[in-house]
């Protein structure tokens, strides 16, 4: 039985209205808009309000993505919703954005890869469409870490953003859709970055509220050298499965965590400034979000054709990984529903 073919037929995304500048974030913490900029790139971010969330953000860029596929709510057999800051414990953002939107007919759940999520993500979706079940796979990328930061703490609070990426997953022809993928997690890392409380190991109690373990924790450092390494093993690996190397890429687009480690990653792999794609300077790095909000405004901005090689790749607490190697399926999407 000939499988299949599965890929992405829209994206869409949403970010919250406020913008944080690397200038307003020096006048509360000891840092500066220069060691910000040449550490990471990032020149800004977006933060949520306390009525967003992520299932308010999830919902918004769910519907872009769908708008731009031009399917119903009511079509969506899946909703997958990456995320590591959802609303709650449980039940799951992903119901949440089901009942926000409509999608009465999908089953929904979340996937917990922290910022290799969209990556998984993406895989996962087009596994229930290769296997026939499926035709409609809805992927919501999406983290508010900015409620997880300590914002006293200079070390990570310059580094997060809040945002939503979407992509709407649908059968595709042969050659086309997601080619292959290389998925993978390495648990001895666990604590390089991570939340202590909150879950049912260490519930949040007043005495350990004062050891902050409510705030994300990250030895940034060896994140840093974990993320180079992998980042090009993982692609290197994709591409390999689908028969093509890195001169075969048209458009990177990494998971937005720092600028210098997408550049030294893209060097390694010996791709072009011009065939990466970046926006971790307006937005910081929201995570499972990037790369599906990096995708709508590389799409938005006409660097996304019918054919084109796409690689993404993701890394991040766990630790975990993920590539995913496309050949865009789709000639023109209705409405690329970049901010
Ligand atoms: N402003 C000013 N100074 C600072 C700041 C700041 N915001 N933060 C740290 N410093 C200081 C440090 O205290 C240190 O000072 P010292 O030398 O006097 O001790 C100095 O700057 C250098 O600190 P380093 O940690 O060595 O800085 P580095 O160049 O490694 O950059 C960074 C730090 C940006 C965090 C980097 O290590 C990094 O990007 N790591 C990867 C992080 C990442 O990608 N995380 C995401 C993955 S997981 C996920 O996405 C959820």
């Amino acid at each position: 039985m000939q499988t299949q073919n599965a890929g992405i037929i829209g994206a869409g995304m949403a970010v919250p209205d406020r913008i944080l500048t690397n200038a307003a974030l020096a006048a509360t913490v000891d840092t500066s808009d220069d060691w910000i900029v040449s550490r990471t790139g990032i020149r800004e971010r977006r933060i949520c309000s306390p009525e967003e969330s992520c299932s308010t953000l999830g919902a918004v860029a769910a519907r872009r993505a769908l708008e731009s596929a031009c399917v119903a709510a009511q079509e969506v057999d899946l909703i997958i919703c990456a995320t590591a800051t959802g609303d709650h414990l449980w039940p799951s953002t992903a119901c949440l954005i089901q009942q926000k939107i409509g999608a009465t007919r999908a089953a929904a759940f979340d996937l917990g890869a922290a910022c290799s999520g969209f990556a998984y993500g993406l895989e996962t979706g087009c596994g229930f469409i290769r296997s026939g079940g499926m035709k409609r796979v809805l992927v919501v990328g999406v983290d508010t870490l900015s409620k997880q930061v300590d914002w006293t703490d200079r070390s990570t609070c310059v580094l997060f953003g809040d945002g939503a990426g979407a992509a709407v997953l649908g059968p595709c022809g042969d050659g086309e859709g997601v080619l292959a993928s290389c998925l993978g997690a390495d648990g001895n890392g666990f604590d390089l970055i991570k939340l202590e409380l909150g879950g049912t190991k260490n519930p949040i109690t007043a005495e350990s509220l004062a050891d902050k373990g409510q705030y994300l924790m990250m030895r940034g450092a060896e994140v840093y050298r974990f993320a180079v390494r992998i980042m090009v093993e993982a692609c290197e690996t994709a591409l390999c499965r689908a028969g093509l190397t890195f001169s075969d890429v048209d458009l990177f687009i990494p998971h937005q965590a720092n600028l210098r480690i997408i550049e030294a990653a893209s060097q390694r792999m010996g791709l072009p400034e011009e065939k990466v794609f970046t926006n971790v300077a307006k937005y910081g790095n929201t995570s499972a979000a990037s790369i599906p909000m990096a995708l709508t405004e590389a799409i938005a901005a006409g660097r996304v054709q019918r054919g084109s090689v796409l690689v993404f790749v993701g890394f991040g607490a766990g630790l975990t990984w993920g590539a995913n190697v496309i050949r865009w399926s789709q000639d023109e999407l209705s409405s690329p529903a970049a901010p």
